[in-house]
Formats: C-alpha cells, sequence, structure tokens
C-alpha cells in the first residue's frame, strides 16, 4: 500500500523518482505526487489516478532541476482518491513536504490540536497533521530535520512510513518506519529511501534493511540511522540478488503473464540447493534447532488471500507426511478467536511481500504466546521474515502483478519443504520415501511448463466467456484450495461472480446456484490407485451438467472418464495427489489472466487493490 521514494545525489531527482514511482506503482494507483527542493525553493505536484496522470501535467507544467526529492504513489485510506488528498502533503508555509505509508491511528486528535494553535489543513488525510506537526518542531529542533522527525514520530500512534524534505535541509531527506517498510539504497555519492528496492535497483543493489522505530538521514556521502530517541541504531545491510531487468516486462503485455511464464524457474529456484549431497535435506534459514521441531505437537499455518490458499494445501501434506495436527486460518481473524498457543506450536506465517499487516499482527501475537514463528516468504528485508524465529525464502524473484501467480507456486513448493523436513526431523518419513517425494517436485518445472505451452484453448475459452456473469470452481481435497484460488483470480481480476466450492459441499446448497449453460470449472484429482476423490468428484460434475451447467474439466492426460461428461477438458500432466494444484492451477491463473483482459480490465493493477496490504 502506497510507493514511497526520496532521491538525493547528483542526478536528476524528477527522473529518478518517476522511475522509481513507476516500478512501485502495484503498492497503489489511487494518486501520485513529486515534492523536489530545486533554488532554495519547494515544488510540488500531485494528481489523482495513475502515475500517468502525474507525468501528463509534469509535461504541461515542468518542474525545476533538482537534486533532492520525494515521491508517492497513493493507496487511499483516509481521503478520497483526489489531487487534494493525494501525497507530498505540505505545512502551512509551503518549505516542507511528507509522504507517508500506513495509518495514523491518533490523527484525528493530533489534527484538532493543531487546527487549535492556527493550522490550516486543507486535505482530509491523517498524513497531512504529520507536516503540520514538523512545521513546530523543525524550529524547536535547531533546524536539523532527523530530529523533528524523530519528535513528531514519538507522538504518533499506528503504522508508518514517513519521508520528508525541507526547503532549508537541501541536501538530506529524512525517513522513519513504524511497521510499515522503508529501505535505504546505498549509491555512490549518492543514496535512495524506498518502499522496497524495485525502485531504485537500476542504480544500486546495495541496501539496507530499515529496522522497527528507526529514523534515516540519507545524503549525498552517507546515511545515519538511529532509533526514535536518537540514539544510533544498527541496520542490516545485504546486496540484492537480482537485477533491473528482473522488474520489467520483458515484452508481456502484462507482468501477470511473464510471472506467469516464469513459473517453471521461479519452482526449480525454490527447491534450489536445499537437498544436500547426501540427499538429505537441510533448510539452512530454518534458525529453529531439529530439537526444537521435534517438540512441536501442533501446527497453525496463517496468510492471507492467495497465500492462506497456498496454506490450505499445505495441511494436507503436512498433516500426511509428519502426522501432527495443523490448523489454517486467515491472519486477520487470528489473533481476535484467542488461539490455543504455547512453546510446542508452530506457527508458519505465509506472505510473498513479507509485508501484510495483518499477518504481522497475527505472527506478533503467536510469539507473545510463546509459540515459534517460521515464515514463509519471497522478499527478503522484509518485516514478516525478520520478525519470525525462522524463515524459508522462495527466491520467486519479484512479483509486481497485483494478483499473485509464481508467489504462490513457489509458496506451495516451500510448504511442501516444510513438510518433508518435519517428516525427516521427526521420524515420519523414511528417506527414501523423502528422495522420492523429491524427486517428483524435481520434475514440476518442466511438467509446469508443459502446461503452460498448451494454453491457447484456456486462452480461447477464456475469450469465449468473457461475458459471463458468474463462475463456479470445484474441488475436493487439494483441489478444493485450488477451486479457491481459480475463484480469488478471476474475481480480482475480471471482477465478475466466482465461487470455489468442495465439490461434496455442492448438494448442501450451492447447487441451487447451477442453471443453464453456467461455467463450471471443476479439478479432477488423478484417477490412479482408484483414486476415491476422483470417482466422487466425477459424480460432482454429473451431478452439475444434468442440470444444465457448462462442465470445463481440468484433468490428468490419459484420464479417459472425464471424455463423456465434459464440455471442455483442459489436460494437465501427471503428477502425485498432493503436488498436482502445482499443475493444477496454472490454467485458472491463465484463464482468469486472459479473460480480464478480454474485458479491457487493467490486469496488472485491478480496481480498488494494491499489492501489499500494509493496514489491518
Ligand atoms: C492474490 O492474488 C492477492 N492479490 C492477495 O490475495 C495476496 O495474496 C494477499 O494480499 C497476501 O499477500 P502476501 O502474500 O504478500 O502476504
Amino acid at each position: 500500500m502506497c510507493g514511497i521514494v526520496g532521491y538525493v545525489g547528483p542526478r536528476s531527482a524528477l527522473d529518478v523518482i518517476i522511475e522509481g514511482l513507476r516500478r512501485l506503482e502495484y503498492r497503489g494507483y489511487d494518486s501520485a505526487g513529486v515534492a523536489l527542493i530545486a533554488g532554495g525553493k519547494l515544488e510540488s505536484e500531485r494528481r489523482a489516478g495513475k502515475l500517468a496522470n502525474l507525468e501528463a501535467a509534469l509535461a504541461e507544467h515542468p518542474m525545476s532541476e533538482a537534486n533532492t526529492g520525494i515521491g508517492h504513489t497513493r493507496w487511499a485510506t483516509h481521503g478520497a482518491p483526489t489531487d487534494r488528498n493525494a501525497h507530498p502533503h505540505l505545512d502551512c508555509t509551503g518549505s516542507l513536504a511528507v509522504i507517508h505509508n500506513g495509518i495514523i491511528e491518533n490523527f484525528a486528535r493530533l489534527r484538532a490540536g493543531l487546527e487549535e494553535r492556527g493550522h490550516e489543513l486543507t486535505s482530509d488525510t491523517d498524513t497531512e497533521a504529520v507536516a503540520h506537526l514538523l512545521e513546530e518542531e523543525f524550529p524547536a529542533a535547531d533546524g536539523d530535520l532527523a530530529e523533528a522527525l524523530r519528535r513528531v514520530c514519538r507522538k504518533l500512534q499506528g503504522a508508518f512510513t514517513l519521508v520528508v524534505t525541507h526547503v532549508d535541509a537541501p541536501d538530506v531527506v529524512v525517513g522513519a518506519r513504524r511497521n510499515s517498510p522503508l529501505v535505504v539504497g546505498r549509491g555512490d555519492g549518492e543514496n535512495f529511501l524506498a518502499s522496497d528496492v524495485s525502485a531504485f535497483i537500476a542504480h544500486t543493489r546495495e541496501a539496507v534493511e530499515l529496522g522497527q522505530d528507526q529514523v534515516v538521514e540519507i545524503r549525498r556521502d552517507g546515511v545515519t540511522v538511529t532509533d526514535f530517541d536518537g540514539n544510533p541504531a544498527t541496520s542490516r545491510e545485504y546486496h540484492v540478488d537480482w537485477d533491473a531487468s528482473a522488474a520489467e516486462k520483458g515484452g508481456y503485455d502484462w507482468f501477470m503473464l511473464k510471472e506467469i511464464e516464469e513459473q517453471p524457474q521461479a519452482v526449480a529456484d525454490t527447491l534450489l540447493g536445499r537437498i544436500d549431497v547426501a540427499g538429505r535435506l537441510s533448510l539452512d534459514e530454518m534458525r529453529l534447532s531439529d530439537e526444537e521441531l521435534r517438540e512441536i505437537d501442533k501446527i497453525i499455518v496463517i496468510a492471507c488471500g492467495t497465500a492462506f490458499h497456498a496454506g490450505l494445501i499445505a495441511k494436507y501434506a503436512i498433516e500426511h507426511w509428519t502426522r501432527i495436527p495443523c490448523e489454517v486460518e486467515l491472519a486477520s481473524e487470528f489473533r481476535y478467536r484467542d488461539p490455543i498457543l504455547d512453546r510446542q506450536t508452530l506457527v508458519i506465517a505465509i506472505s510473498q511481500s513479507g509485508e501484510t499487516m495483518d499477518l504481522l499482527m497475527a505472527l506478533r501475537h503467536a510469539r507473545d504466546q510463546g509459540s515459534r514463528v517460521l515464515a514463509i516468504c519471497n522478499t527478503n528485508g522484509s518485516t514478516i521474515p525478520r520478525e519470525s524465529d525462522a524463515v524459508l525464502y522462495t527466491h520467486a524473484g519479484p512479483e509486481v502483478a497485483v494478483a499473485s501467480t509464481k508467489g504462490f507456486l513457489t509458496q506451495l513448493v516451500a510448504c511442501y519443504l516444510v513438510a518433508l523436513y518435519l517428516g525427516q526431523v521427526r521420524g515420519t518419513k523414511w528417506g527414501d520415501e523423502i528422495t522420492s517425494v523429491v524427486d517428483d517436485l524435481r520434475a514440476m518445472p518442466g511438467k509446469i511448463a508443459q502446461v503452460l505451452e498448451g494454453m491457447e484453448p484456456v486462452r480461447e475459452l477464456a475469450r469465449e466467456l468473457c461475458e459471463e456473469r458468474s463462475v463456479l470452481f470445484l474441488g475436493r481435497h487439494v483441489g478444493y484450495p485450488v477451486a479457491l484460488e481459480g475463484a480469488l483470480k478471476l474475481k480480482e481480476l475480471a471482477y465478475i461472480h466466482a465461487e470455489g466450492f468442495a465439490a461434496g459441499e455442492l448438494k448442501h446448497g450451492p447447487i441451487a446456484l447451477i442453471e443453464n449453460g453456467l461455467p463450471v470449472i471443476a479439478i479432477v484429482p488423478p484417477p490412479r490407485g482408484r483414486n476415491i476423490l476422483h470417482d466422487k468428484i466425477v459424480s460432482n460434475i454429473q451431478e452439475v451438467r444434468a442440470r444444465g451447467a457448462r462442465a470445463i474439466v481440468i484433468a490428468e492426460e490419459g484420464d479417459t472418464t472425464v471424455d463423456a461428461i465434459a464440455d471442455h477438458v483442459i489436460r494437465i500432466p501427471s503428477a502425485p495427489t498432493l503436488l498436482q494444484p502445482l499443475l493444477s492451477t496454472v490454467p485458472l491463473q491463465v484463464f482468469a489472466c486472459e479473460l480480464a483482459s478480454a474485458k479491457g480490465h487493467d490486469v496488472d493493477q485491478p480496481r480498488n487493490l494494491a499489492k501489499s496490504v500494509t493496514v489491518e
């Protein structure tokens, strides 16, 4: 939610900021704005709508050349997405500008106090209060912008990343973070601040991860980090292991298409280096000892959205391979039901971004109760892995499209690895059983590539169905979360009614929804070994077809039982039942992407959404 960029250096600050905002636009795209310090003056421009609107305004009214500045792309929380509420926000004198990601919870009280003291606030945002508080604190801090920001931060409640520039401190930009992300990019004679490294990756791959409740000052020649009281603070420096090309569309119409195509490589990268020469799994970022893992008597997986669906699938693998009871819960619900947690509970927190606020709050609750938390995450240096006891990175590379695709498949692989590792450590799986699953996993990149090669009929079907108002998805066992994921993709991209059901539940109510011609997409498990799940879902498909539904079936190559009962069959290579979601999800991603494109929607930036949801 909200993308933030700050720059100090020899280049055109505006060029650096606009390029950074373009890469961060996935975080929010309700409005955008910039502020520059140029020739002893502060200049600012902001516009409702996408970054393109701001660029058009800048083309009409060019700003002065500047080497210091800040920029913002917004996902609205307080105040409608209008020009007036767009960031940056200025103080009464127009000397300083503030951009913000998060929610300042005590803003109403702060705002009332400011108005009593004669400040004139011109927007409906919580952020503007910070600009006016800084206006008061800057002289009190003898013109030290970082000190002024520290004083203001001590008055704020809630979650925030703040970045500030001031006309009387023309060679510095300062930032602060509590619960929301902010990273420093260290360049040669220049430095950057941003919500994530993609904003400055074209200029430097050396980053500094800021800790909780820290204030940072960047200058051309250095970076200073303190806590909110002004004490020197330590922060982790790291090298980003991907480059600017990974954050580009690379010839695809949408980032989502590119990320779908990257899945074979992403899955291979998640598996890379996890199996040692002796064929044993070694998860070196685990930071939990084998002894600690042997003490675990319950696992709770927490996550949101697509990551939650990965967690639902993980439960089947964890319980089957480790015999440890496993619950899966939406992070936004978790802490409010007073879950039973203790030292023997392992909480697995799954997040692509590592920033999702609902999940962060849930994991903090779990740790407060003494549970150990293992994060499965794609974003190095983000808050969730930093606050966990252990982390398994998925190494999928940057995921830019709001709809998660490679993030999901790699989360699944990471979950399988954790389940196998627990099976190995606790002795519930023989070595050769683990090796056999690992071999199956190693075959997955090739099989996913095979699925992708056969997607033209799925695209055709999506175009044909683009005027439908409703689509249902059915699955059983691990196919049920796949159905939920297929429906979520369609909702978020195509804005049509889509629902996933456990196929056995149909007869308990949802079957009433079936009417003539309604598309129903069913995920059919492998037919081998007299798979009872297979036979049951074949019956469920017959039930909906008998009531007029148009049955679209995802089934294994060679599964001829579905030919007579399906209107369309989408074929996937054979795979063990537990691993099938790595294949069956892919056509559903392609289907949603193509259908949304055919409707003329912005696939990468669906309405009302943002990639990282950093508010509760
Ligand atoms: C998926 O397509 C979504 N846009 C969304 O559900 C996402 O998976 C969810 O917000 C969780 O994000 P995270 O993995 O970054 O925590």
